[in-house]
């Protein structure tokens, strides 16, 4: 069984997500351990009832990102996890944990990249920014973590139509609804080695 290491740093709601496509066995995997930056968030109580490990590593308590990151890159290892889903982790990681799993980090993002992504562009940003260039579709992208933020290889993406009347909150809604949807997908796709990765490209094995 493949072992999977989530990262999170608030609610956890995709981490629900994938919790969920595993008891419904829409995926084959089993979640090794949550590791959180924070203390105290949802996400590690939403583990806690599902008897998955979990770890807090504090970045406060490191003096660098590259010590935090070792930090990681250790509990990964210990908890043997095969590949690394970031959820909703608000933090940079340093690209000893990079190397250390190639094409083995998966992140989501609340748009489709590569619009709206890169610095700064986290959480509310991304849905004001949105608004603000007058697209009429906006929706979420799972792509492979490289040492650039957001520009990794795009391994699925769903999208949303932006209303007149949409807000900030209610994109992230209808945005959020659809990440449920497609990370445990891509999380599939990768653990069961059907897809091929070509510099950008993310192709389907024939
Ligand atoms: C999601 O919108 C995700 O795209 C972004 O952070 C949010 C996390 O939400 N990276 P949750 O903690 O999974 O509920």
């Amino acid at each position: 069984m493949k072992r999977i290491g989530v990262l999170v740093s608030g609610g956890g709601s995709n981490l629900q997500a994938i919790i969920d496509a595993i008891k419904e066995d829409r995926l084959q995997a089993e979640i090794g351990v949550v590791i959180s930056n924070k203390a105290g968030v949802y996400a590690l109580e939403r583990a806690e009832q599902n008897g998955i490990p979990t770890v807090v590593i504090d970045h406060k308590s490191f003096n660098s990102v590259v010590e935090f990151s070792q930090a990681i890159l250790e509990c990964l290892k210990r908890y043997q996890v095969d590949l690394v889903c970031l959820a909703g982790f608000l933090r940079i990681l340093d690209r000893v944990v990079i190397d250390a799993y190639p094409n083995r980090i998966l992140n989501i993002h609340p748009a489709l990249l590569p619009a709206f992504g890169g610095k700064g562009m986290y959480g509310h940003h991304v849905h004001e920014a949105v608004i603000a260039s007058g697209t009429k579709y906006t929706g979420a992208t799972v792509h492979i973590v490289t040492p650039e933020t957001d520009v990794g290889p795009i391994i699925t993406q769903g999208i949303v139509g932006v209303a007149d009347d949409d807000t900030p909150e209610s994109i992230a809604a209808k945005v959020l609804k659809v990440e449920h949807q497609i990370y445990p997908e891509a999380i599939r796709l990768l653990l069961e080695d059907q897809v091929v990765i070509d510099g950008l490209r993310v192709i389907a094995k024939k």
